[in-house]
């Protein structure tokens, strides 16, 4: 019997319970999945609370990523180079932090094209926050990439290169810069908020420019097609979708603490209708 939980604010949509029941189902354990919502106020006794609970781990979601690390007993190499933590595991060292974000999005954008990195590739990374680290770091450890990374405060773009040591392989643009070298781009990847439910018809740049056949993913996955994958599938490009990323990371989280191996790739279509509420 394994016990889970998600501590964050606000969590109460989270579809984590979802996914992880789930999972659970498919490797045939018994357990719960908790939601813990903590406000910030008192994320220092809740904290300890959750640590003295049952608890074989737990994720971590916004706005407690980088906030819970000095509350652990030790995080690994992923976690310590984003210096933010989406899992953590009880252990006989204590509890230790991961974070699954990143190789998350890149192995379920390889499993959907499992071609893709087989030659060195143009990636456009758009947005610089949380997300796009995690990405960008899975991405500068794993492929033989060229990143442009654009964002609308381009410092933040610049600080994130250079932070995570990719200073060899990207550089900072304009949105507006990327939007005209849109055709040179084999991979597209949306990290920003812009085109999240409720603010579905936003979209955080034109893609006339993009050749055919580019793969276009957007980590938004509410709603499922946005608009920026929407006008994307109209241009002829290859649409990678943010809950198959939801899923792997979460996957991969449930992995750390059972040391079972699950499946992402089963539990897509019908992940997928949850989201669309059919
Ligand atoms: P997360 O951790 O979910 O990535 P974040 O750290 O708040 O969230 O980052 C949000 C990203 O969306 C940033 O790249 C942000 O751009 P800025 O760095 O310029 O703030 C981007 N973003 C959010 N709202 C935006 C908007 N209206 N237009 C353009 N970019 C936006």
């Amino acid at each position: 019997m394994f016990t889970f939980g998600l501590a964050g604010f606000p969590v109460g949509h989270s579809l984590s319970p979802w996914i992880h029941e789930q999972l659970m189902e498919q490797t045939g354990v018994e357990g719960k999945y908790h939601l813990f919502e903590i406000t910030p106020e008192d994320f220092d006794e809740q904290i300890d609370q959750i640590k003295k609970q049952q608890l074989d781990g737990f994720n971590v979601t916004v706005p407690y990523k980088e906030k819970i690390i000095p509350y652990l007993d030790g995080i690994d190499a992923s976690a310590e180079q984003l210096g933010a933590v989406n899992t953590v595991k009880r252990t006989s060292d204590g509890w230790i932090g991961y974070n699954t974000d990143g190789t998350g999005f890149l192995h379920s954008l390889q499993a959907r094209f499992p071609d893709l990195f087989h030659q060195k590739i143009n990636v456009l990374l758009l947005g610089s926050g949380g997300a796009a680290r995690g990405i960008f770091a899975a991405l500068m450890d794993q492929a033989e990439v060229k990143v442009d990374v654009a964002n609308r405060t381009i410092s933040r773009a610049e600080a994130m290169i250079t932070e995570t040591g990719g200073d060899h392989a990207a550089r900072a643009v304009t949105i507006e810069e990327a939007e005209q070298a849109a055709g040179g781009y084999d991979l597209i990847i949306q990290t920003t908020t812009v085109g999240m439910s409720p603010n579905d018809d936003t979209s955080i740049m034109p893609l006339q420019n993009i050749k055919e056949g580019t793969v276009v993913s957007d980590i938004v996955y509410r709603p499922v097609m946005t608009s920026f994958l929407k006008e994307a599938e109209e241009k002829g490009a290859r649409l990678h979708f943010g809950h198959e990323m939801l899923l792997q990371q979460a996957v991969y989280a449930f992995q750390i603490w059972t040391d079972l191996h699950p499946e992402a790739h089963p539990l897509l279509e019908k992940f997928e209708r949850k989201l669309k509420g059919e």
